[in-house]
C-alpha cells in the first residue's frame, strides 16, 4: 500500500491534501522523497517561525525531551515560567500567561476568562462577545461561533453556544455593543479572511472607547504575533494596550502551543482553567528558544532587511502581472496579493507548487505569503522568480 492510499485509508479526511512527501527542509527550503525542492512562502501556515531543521531549536528540544518532556500542571514547570516572564517583558506592559496547546484552546481560554470578568464586574453578568465578519478564531464549536463566516457555521455542528455576533466592520461594532456584551474579539489582520490589516486610528479609537465603557478588548495574534509583523506583536504597531492577547502558531517552531495573555490577572482562580498538556517542558522550552533566536533577528536588523525585501518583491510581482493581481495587503511577513478573481487564485497556487514554492489562499481571492521569519535573502529572491515564472505560464 503507498502513503497516499493509506493516508486516505487510515487518516479522516479532513482536509485537501497535496500528496507530495517531504522528507525534510533547511530554513525556508523543503525537499520531497524525490530530491525535488520546494521553497516555503507559507512556514506551515505561520507555524515554522524559526525555518525547517533549525539546528539551535533541534538541539534545545532533543536536549528538553532527554531530561523530561512532561510533568503535569500539578507541579512548576520551570520553562514555563521563564516563557511567561519572556513574555510579559516582550509585551512591554504588565501581564501573565495561561498556556494550552493551539490557537482555538488559546481564543477558548480568552473567551473563558472574559466571561468570568463579565460575572465579577457587572451586576448582570456580561458575556456577549462582538466578533468581526471575515474573521477567523478556530475550529472548536465556540471559537467556529465566535468566527464571523456563515460558511463555518454548518448545521450539522449544531447547536452552538450563544452569546456571540458580528458586525461588517470597526465603524458597526459601536452600535452593536449593549448592556450585556462583555468583549470584543478581533485580529488586526485578519489571515484566513484575506490578510486584510485595519486601520490604525479605527483600532486606537475602538480601545480608548472600550477602556471608558470597561468592555474587554480581545486581540486574536495568533497569525499575527510572535514577529510575525516585524514587532514581538501586530498589537504594537497599534499603539494598544489590549485585555488580553491570544498566540499560538509560531510560538514554538511548530511544537504545539498556544498562549493566553491578559493584564488582567485576578479573574482566574485555581479550579477555573487548564489543560494537561498546556505549557509542559517540551512546548514551553522550545518557545524559550524560538523567543531568543526571533528577539536577536529582530536586534540585529535581519527582521526587517527580510521585510524590507518582501515588500519590494510582492510589489514588483503585483505590478508586473495587473492581468493578475490588483493589490498588496498586510503587515511583516503575513502579505496577501488580491487577485482579480477566486479562479485565478487558484491556478497561480496550482501553477506554484509546479514551480517549486509553496503558496496560500486567505479568503475569496487572496494569495496569502508567510515564510519562515528566518527566511534567507536568497530563499526570498529564489521564491519570487519561481513564483513570477508560474504566473507567466497564466499569460
Ligand atoms: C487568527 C487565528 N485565530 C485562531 C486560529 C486557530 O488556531 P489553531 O488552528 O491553532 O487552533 C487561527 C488558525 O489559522 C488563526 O489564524
Amino acid at each position: 500500500m503507498n502513503f497516499e492510499t493509506m493516508d486516505k485509508t487510515y487518516v479522516l479526511q479532513t482536509y485537501g491534501r497535496n500528496y507530495v512527501n517531504f522528507k525534510h527542509g533547511i530554513n525556508a527550503t523543503l525537499f520531497d522523497d524525490t530530491g525535488k525542492d520546494f521553497i516555503d512562502l507559507t512556514s506551515g501556515i505561520g507555524v515554522v517561525s524559526v525555518g525547517h531543521g533549525n539546528a539551535r531549536l533541534a538541539e534545545a528540544i532533543c536536549d528538553q525531551a532527554r531530561h523530561l518532556i512532561h510533568t503535569s500542571n500539578l507541579y512548576m514547570i520551570e520553562p514555563q515560567a521563564k516563557l511567561a516572564k519572556k513574555i510579559n517583558e516582550l509585551v512591554g506592559y504588565d501581564v501573565a500567561v495561561f498556556f494550552g496547546n493551539s490557537g482555538a484552546e488559546a481564543n477558548e481560554g480568552a473567551i473563558k476568562l472574559a466571561r468570568k470578568y463579565g460575572e465579577k464586574k457587572f451586576a448582570n453578568k456580561r458575556y456577549k462577545v462582538l466578533t468581526l465578519e471575515h474573521s477567523f478564531h478556530g475550529r472548536t464549536i465556540t471559537t467556529v461561533k465566535a468566527t464571523g463566516q456563515e460558511s463555518f457555521h454548518k448545521s450539522a455542528f449544531a447547536p452552538y453556544p450563544e452569546g456571540f455576533s458580528y458586525t461588517k466592520g470597526i465603524a458597526d461594532l459601536y452600535a452593536s455593543i449593549d448592556d450585556e456584551t462583555v468583549a470584543v474579539m478581533i485580529e488586526l489582520i485578519q489571515g484566513e479572511g484575506g490578510v486584510k490589516a485595519f486601520d490604525v486610528s479605527d483600532i486606537q479609537a475602538l480601545a480608548r472607547f472600550l477602556k471608558e465603557k470597561e468592555i474587554l478588548l480581545i486581540i486574536d495574534e495568533v497569525q499575527s504575533g510572535v514577529f510575525r509583523s516585524g514587532e514581538f506583536l501586530a498589537t504594537q504597531h497599534y499603539g494598544i494596550e489590549p485585555d488580553i492577547i491570544t498566540l499560538a502558531k509560531g510560538l514554538a517552531g511548530g511544537v504545539p502551543i498556544g498562549a493566553v495573555i491578559s493584564k488582567h490577572k485576578d479573574i482566574f482562580e485555581a479550579g477555573d482553567h487548564g489543560s494537561t498538556f498546556g505549557g509542559n517542558y517540551l512546548s514551553t522550552r522550545a518557545g524559550l528558544e524560538v523567543l531568543d533566536i526571533l528577539s536577536s533577528y529582530q536586534n540585529n536588523g535581519f527582521l526587517r532587511e527580510s521585510i524590507e525585501i518582501f515588500e519590494r518583491e510582492l510589489n514588483a510581482l503585483c505590478n508586473a502581472y495587473p492581468a493578475l493581481f490588483e493589490s498588496v495587503e498586510g503587515l511583516g511577513l503575513m502579505r496577501g496579493i488580491r487577485c482579480v478573481n477566486g479562479d485565478v487564485l487558484g491556478n497561480i497556487i496550482k501553477k506554484a507548487f509546479e514551480n517549486g514554492v509553496l503558496v496560500l489562499k486567505a479568503g475569496k481571492n487572496t494569495l496569502r505569503l508567510l515564510p519562515p521569519l528566518t527566511i534567507s535573502n536568497e530563499e526570498m529572491y529564489e521564491g519570487f522568480r519561481r513564483l513570477s515564472h508560474a504566473c507567466s505560464q497564466l499569460g
